[in-house]
């Protein structure tokens, strides 16, 4: 049966069953000439990605999708569209949450429920020397199921105690949610992203630890800069500027 998915205007939808992964489909899509506002949604993924080479492992029931945009902009201020995502995620999903759980953000871009991952972004682009030629943001959402085996603990939004959705019908709200934080932050840049980022923040001021390529680090989660890197400040007063791993909040590393 066909999804009736009804998108925001100017977003065209590609509904499969399965595929290796959606970020890798309109990737494909990309480089055949697609447009953007193009979105992938599967039911199934055989090879879902997360951040940093971790598989997203991606059964039924779950929400896995990618858009594909073509911002025109130079990479670094495309790299900004993932907040945007998360952002424009917690939107989608904080209306279905019970009294008392609220969506909360771990940098870069993980979506917390009740202090466990439910959800992430993985964006993927290519550049044409100082412009970004397309710009793929993909999302999953654990909606009915999560991994039990993940470095940091994962939840899903039944798990919970979240108002069931379908996949479906949550990326309707979820791509309506995105255009308007796109829009938003390409009239008037990475400010109100930031704040909106901000304001969910999980951790902020206080001590987190973040393992990076050349190791951890523990210190006081000082700031989220104009350029979305993470800034630290380690326990001798030396500051650090992070801009890519994963944050553990206490007690969780
Ligand atoms: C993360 O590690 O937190 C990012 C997870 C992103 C998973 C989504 S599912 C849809 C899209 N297709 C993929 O292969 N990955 C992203």
């Amino acid at each position: 049966m066909a999804d009736a998915l009804e998108l925001a205007s100017g977003y065209s939808l590609v509904s499969l069953d399965q595929v290796d992964s959606t970020n890798e489909e309109a990737k494909r899509r990309a480089a055949a000439g697609a447009s953007a506002g193009l979105v992938i949604r599967a039911r199934r993924q055989t090879a879902g990605k997360g951040r940093r080479g971790r598989p997203w492992v991606s059964p039924e029931g779950n929400l896995y999708l990618s858009i594909l945009l073509r911002p025109n902009c130079s990479p670094a201020h495309a790299s900004e569209v993932s907040f945007v995502a998360i952002v424009a995620l917690g939107d989608a999903l904080a209306d279905l949450l019970p009294e008392g759980v609220a969506p909360a953000y771990k940098w870069p871009n993980d979506l917390l429920l009740g202090g466990k991952k439910a959800g992430g972004i993985l964006l993927e682009s290519l550049s044409d020397g100082d412009l970004t030629d397309w710009l793929i943001v993909g999302v999953g959402v654990n909606l009915v199921s999560h991994p039990d085996d993940t470095a940091y603990p994962a939840t899903s939004l039944t798990a919970a105690g979240g108002r069931p959705i379908g996949a479906v019908a949550l990326a309707s709200r979820f791509v309506g949610e995105f255009d308007r934080w796109y829009e938003n932050w390409r009239r008037h840049g990475f400010g109100p992203v930031r704040e909106a980022w901000l304001e969910r923040a999980a951790g902020v001021g206080g001590q987190v630890t973040v393992a990076t390529e050349d190791g951890q680090l523990t210190g006081v989660f000082r700031d989220l800069r104009d350029d979305g890197a993470l800034e630290i400040l380690d326990d001798k007063g030396t500051g650090h500027v992070i801009t890519a791993g994963d944050v553990f909040l206490p007690g969780e590393s």
